[in-house]
């Protein structure tokens, strides 16, 4: 049983990667630099739009941060309504509510202000404005926004204007958003080019006030993009180009931008490895860290790139010889190789210098608050997430997953 399903997750993963081929993967266009974010008033009204909704939390409007486009947007005589009450993991009430938000003052399109929870909620938003009978539940997966039960009613999701305020989520590029039922501590990816952002802005002096436990865990969770989207096997060219790129970009910078918050060379270099490492993982996918990852933040509140940094190490540990190779490529990219050294040393020194930087960067090394209790509910629903659709180096079975879980309960590896 155990070798058809792995036949079958391989064969699905082998089908899914030449299909995707025939997809356009269309980029949103790219506005960089300090300021950049002032350009989208003009931008709208060259595009005739008048009528707008911006997604954001409640702590980015309590220190002003949206002060300077609100501005912006009256001067350009651009009518704006504000959803602000996108929760750290956006819940189903979220998207119900910035919906009818949107639906109530004719909107035509929808501006998301913030890291990935205001991204995610806009994104799913417009999932549900264009198919507002299809559940949340339902679209669950990938390509389940407008199919399988495409209907001549449907409309297409509205345009969404990324700019995003953390640099690591990435998804200002990617045609993810990840959503939370509160009542089931289930958290879920919904996965469609459909709500993929049309343009997003890279604004680092949006990303000056993050604190500095935000940039850590947050540039750690753009790291686990790239790294997963690199040692998996559905890699195109570009991915895995993007991938290489993100990890050298955040080695350089994730430190400087921790230490000196202030330094803009350091956050707009952090923001735009966020966006490459977006660009690679949306296309190549993720692996078994973030399925266990977005499980601890359903069951435990755990925040995603935090559950990212400390599980990592872990997992690559775990995949073991299959990955050394391509993690002996991104040691070279972190700057943490030595030519004189096997792929094997080289791969632990990979995974040694992401241990490192947490550390540094004040991350702990597990997590105690996992519960006995629940880790067999956490393995079936990370393997509901993972499998088949996760193109992972090597396929985990029940127990591979339960021991790796117990050793991010308990270890201190450190
Ligand atoms: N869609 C995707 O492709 C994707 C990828 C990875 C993660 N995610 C999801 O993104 C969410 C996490 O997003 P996140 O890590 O960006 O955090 P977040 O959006 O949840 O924000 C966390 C906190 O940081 C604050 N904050 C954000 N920017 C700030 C700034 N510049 N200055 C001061 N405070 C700031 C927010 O107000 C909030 O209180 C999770 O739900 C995760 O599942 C989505
Ligand atoms: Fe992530």
């Amino acid at each position: 049983m155990w070798i058809l399903n792995k036949a079958y997750y391989r064969t699905f993963q082998v089908v899914f990667w030449a299909g995707m081929h025939f997809i356009p993967w269309i980029e949103p266009k790219l506005f960089i630099g300090s300021g950049s974010v002032l350009k989208l008033p003009q931008l709208m009204k060259e595009k005739g739009l008048q009528r707008i909704l911006i997604v954001t939390d409640k702590s980015l409007m309590m220190i002003n941060m949206l002060d300077e486009l609100f501005e912006a947007l009256e001067k350009a005589g651009i009518d704006y309504f504000v959803y602000d009450s996108v929760q750290p993991n956006p819940t189903f009430e979220n998207i119900e509510d910035a919906k009818q938000m949107y639906l109530d003052n004719n909107c035509q399109c929808l501006v998301a202000f913030g890291g990935g929870s205001p991204m995610d909620c806009a994104k799913a938003t417009s999932a549900k404005i264009s198919r507002p009978d299809r559940p949340l539940e339902k679209m669950s997966g990938t390509f389940r926004v407008l199919l399988p039960s495409l209907k001549m009613t449907s409309i297409l999701p509205p345009a969404l204007w990324a700019i995003p305020t953390t640099a690591g989520t990435g998804s200002e590029t990617t045609v993810a958003a990840v959503v939370s039922d509160p009542t089931t501590h289930k958290k879920f990816p919904i996965n469609d080019p459909v709500i993929r952002p049309r343009y997003a802005f890279l604004d680092p002096d949006l990303t000056k006030t993050l604190p500095k436990g935000m940039t850590s865990t947050t540039g750690m969770d753009a790291l686990t993009h790239a790294v997963e989207a690199y040692i998996g096997r559905s890699n195109t060219k570009d991915t895995a180009l993007k991938a290489k790129m993100a990890v050298k970009m955040i080695y350089e910078n994730i430190e400087t931008a921790y230490n000196d918050g202030n330094n803009i060379e350091a956050r707009s270099q952090m923001l735009l490895a966020s966006y490459y490492a977006g660009c690679a993982f949306t296309r190549a996918y993720v692996g078994y860290v973030h399925a266990i990852a977005h499980n601890l933040g359903g069951f435990y509140g755990i925040p995603h790139g935090l559950a990212n940094a400390v599980i990592m190490p872990y997992v690559l540990e775990w995949y073991g010889e299959c990955i050394h190779k391509r993690l002996a490529q991104l040691a070279e990219c972190a700057g943490v190789s030595n030519p004189e050294f096997t792929d094997g040393q080289n791969a632990k020194a990979f995974i040694d210098s992401i241990k490192e930087l947490n550390k540094k960067m004040d991350i702990g090394d597990h997590f105690p608050e996992i519960q006995e209790k629940d880790i067999e509910t956490i393995v079936i629903r990370a393997f509901k997430e993972a499998h088949p659709n996760y193109p992972v180096p090597k396929i985990m079975n029940k127990e591979d997953c339960i021991s790796v879980i117990r050793q991010i309960m308990s270890s201190n590896q450190m």
